[in-house]
């Protein structure tokens, strides 16, 4: 989703631009522009696409020291030169860069600009527009920013030039998430810090509702109200290398080949010095307060949630619901006496999920986070956090983060019942370490997974991936997958609903991904595969040893049922990225999708 990046300073700013917006391609956008300023003015570059063609169109002559970026990802306005920011005010005294949706632009245009000829299509010209307007009313230029602050509403991060201060960048925010990022003799701006670690790893974290007065050697954070707020920097715990892609082809395989890796530095991250698995006693003790637990999350993250209430209820005896986040804030169930709500997202800037959470704490009731970035919007917004310890995650799909999601819903519901007295029939600790090396056993078989997707996917434009049980959800996360990077329409069935219905779309070929991990329905599953195969259907079997049967196209090392998820996910995931690299697709950065989704 779209990204923000500026400097201020002593170095070319063109070529710091251009790299912080090259760290945030990951995110997903469609078109990217920069705008720099020198005692001859605002000189803006964009261009629809990717940076490589920004840097195609970007004057290697012109000089300055002070510029702000963008890459875009379209809300308003289809994707085109004209609509990619930065964007100007009419007399170009005025440079804006916005992440965000203003929700009432079309009042502001109506009651504030109506005699404007706007250039673009977009919400984020009204903003500029206003504070060119209110400036020529007479009001200094951070007066006329808080004024034009005041009348919007919605969601912004956004960085102003303005020509007749070239030693300032202004910036404000308002549930999109900002940081400034501070430096010896220059400062910067950026929406993720990965963006601009190439020349500081020291970051201010901004509030909603502040504005910040960003010059060279100095950053002025204030409220709305003009008050002033001191907040000290922190450092950004992220490792270049854990950012680069090494000399894997995409981010996304070097991802899926971690997963082992990210299993076992849960162990160590959540082990105490008597090597017995422990999570914050606050968390704990919000468990044990609740008399129910409401899991929010998005996409890979709610079925990772689904999984979760599996734990919950049959490890931690806590009734669990699991609700789709951009459903739950607008249509909200009737709620137990004390609820607990666990966020789960990768990103911890899901605009969905935030917008619950803002809800639910206006309700008061105790909140936790499960994220991968510390210092996330939703991390810093909840009661409490729980990590998840897999690095940073670049490719749009989401891969290590789900494995990792799973495995710390499994720490929390052991850690939780344990500490309420339960003795448990397995040990954690082995069978995750169990479940580490399956992982690694799968992502080593490469070749036989680029085997399947090559004999399933080839040519097909459907798949559909069944299971039952805890295997049904990871079918919903195997379709995913296959369709966000691949673009073959895929959908995840329990085994048992494909019959009463969408057995009507099986035709001869048609494959059929099905999982079959759980011994209790072992023998249903491959009922429900006859049943598609005497269709037509070209079934691909995945079992867990032990489970298997002559046919199987692919045997999962053994785990304990409950850890299978963490390992019959692995295959599909591989497969799924096989079957878009043999349709030429873009990998990591699949179209029309974003890393992080900060807007509704
Ligand atoms: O950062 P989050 O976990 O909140 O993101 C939620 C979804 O947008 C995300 O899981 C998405 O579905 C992934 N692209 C799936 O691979």
């Amino acid at each position: 989703m779209c990204g923000i990046v500026g400097y201020i300073g002593e170095a070319d700013v063109k070529e710091i631009l251009l790299k912080g917006l090259e760290k945030l391609e990951y995110r997903g956008y469609d078109s990217a522009g920069i705008a720099v300023l020198n005692d001859e003015g605002v000189v803006v570059f964009k261009e629809k696409g990717r940076i490589a063609d920004l840097r195609d169109v970007v004057d290697e002559e012109v000089d300055a020291k002070l510029g702000i970026g963008h890459t875009r990802w379209a809300t308003h306005g289809v994707p085109n030169q004209l609509n990619a920011h930065p964007h100007q005010s009419t007399t170009q005294r005025f440079t804006l860069v916005h992440n965000g949706v203003i929700e009432n632009y079309h009042l502001m245009k109506k009651a504030y600009l109506s005699n404007v000829e706007m250039a673009s299509d977009t919400d984020t010209e009204v903003i500029v527009q206003l504070i060119e307007k209110f400036s020529q009313d007479g009001l200094s230029t951070i007066d006329a920013l808080r004024k034009t602050l005041h009348l919007i509403h919605g969601s912004y991060a956004l960085a102003l030039l303005d020509k007749e201060d070239p030693n300032t960048i202004y910036v404000a925010k308002n549930k999109s998430p900002l940081l400034v990022g501070l430096g010896e003799g220059f400062n910067v701006v950026a929406s993720d810090a990965m963006a601009m670690l190439q020349v500081t790893e020291q970051y201010v974290e901004l509030h909603d509702q502040e504005i910040v007065i960003v010059h060279k050697d100095s950053v002025e954070i204030q409220k709305l109200d003009g008050s002033i707020v001191e907040r000290p920097a922190y450092k950004a715990e992220l490792d270049m290398s854990d950012i680069e892609k090494g000399t894997y082809p995409h981010y996304m395989l070097k991802e899926m080949d971690e997963q082992p890796a990210v299993i076992r530095k849960i162990i160590q991250a959540y082990q105490n010095e008597q090597d017995e698995l422990t999570i914050d006693a606050n968390i704990l003790d919000a468990l044990h307060h609740a008399d129910r637990l409401y899991i929010i999350a998005a996409g890979t993250s709610y079925h990772a949630g689904l999984i979760g209430k599996q734990y919950f209820e049959k490890i931690a005896g806590i009734p669990v619901e699991v609700h789709i986040s951009s459903e739950f804030g607008y249509n909200m169930p009737l709620l137990s006496a004390k609820p607990l709500f666990l966020f789960i997202t990768q990103s911890g800037e899901t605009a969905d999920s935030r917008q619950v959470l803002v809800k639910i704490k206006e309700q008061g009731y105790p909140t936790i986070t499960m994220t991968n970035v510390p210092g996330s919007t939703l991390s810093r917004e909840a009661d409490h956090t729980l990590l998840l310890h897999a690095g940073p995650e670049i490719a749009v799909a989401s891969t290590k983060a789900y494995v990792a999601q799973v495995a710390v819903l499994m720490v929390t519901a052991s850690a939780y019942a344990q500490a309420q007295g339960k003795t448990l029939d397995f040990d954690v600790v082995k069978e995750l370490g169990i479940a580490a090396n399956a992982v690694q056993t799968i992502v080593d078989s490469k070749e036989e997974m680029e085997e399947i997707a090559t004999e399933f996917l080839a040519t097909t434009r459907n798949a559909f991936f069944i299971g039952r049980n805890v295997d049904f959800y990871v079918s919903l996360e195997g379709a995913l997958k296959l369709k966000e990077i691949s673009y073959i329409q895929a959908e995840g069935f329990a085994g048992g609903e494909l019959k009463h219905g969408t057995i009507a779309l099986i035709e001869d070929g048609t494959p059929i991904f099905a999982l079959a991990t759980q011994q209790a329905v072992s023998l249903n599953i491959r009922g429900n595969v006859k049943e598609v195969v005497a269709r037509g259907a070209n079934p691909c079997i995945i079992a867990m040893e032990g489970l298997e049967e002559e046919g199987d196209r692919f045997v999962l090392p053994k785990v304990h049922e409950l850890f299978s998820p963490l390992v019959a996910v692995v295959p599909l995931q591989l497969i799924s990225y096989y079957a878009a690299l043999h349709r030429e697709c873009d990998v990591d950065k699949p179209r029309n999708l974003a890393k992080s989704v900060t807007v509704e």
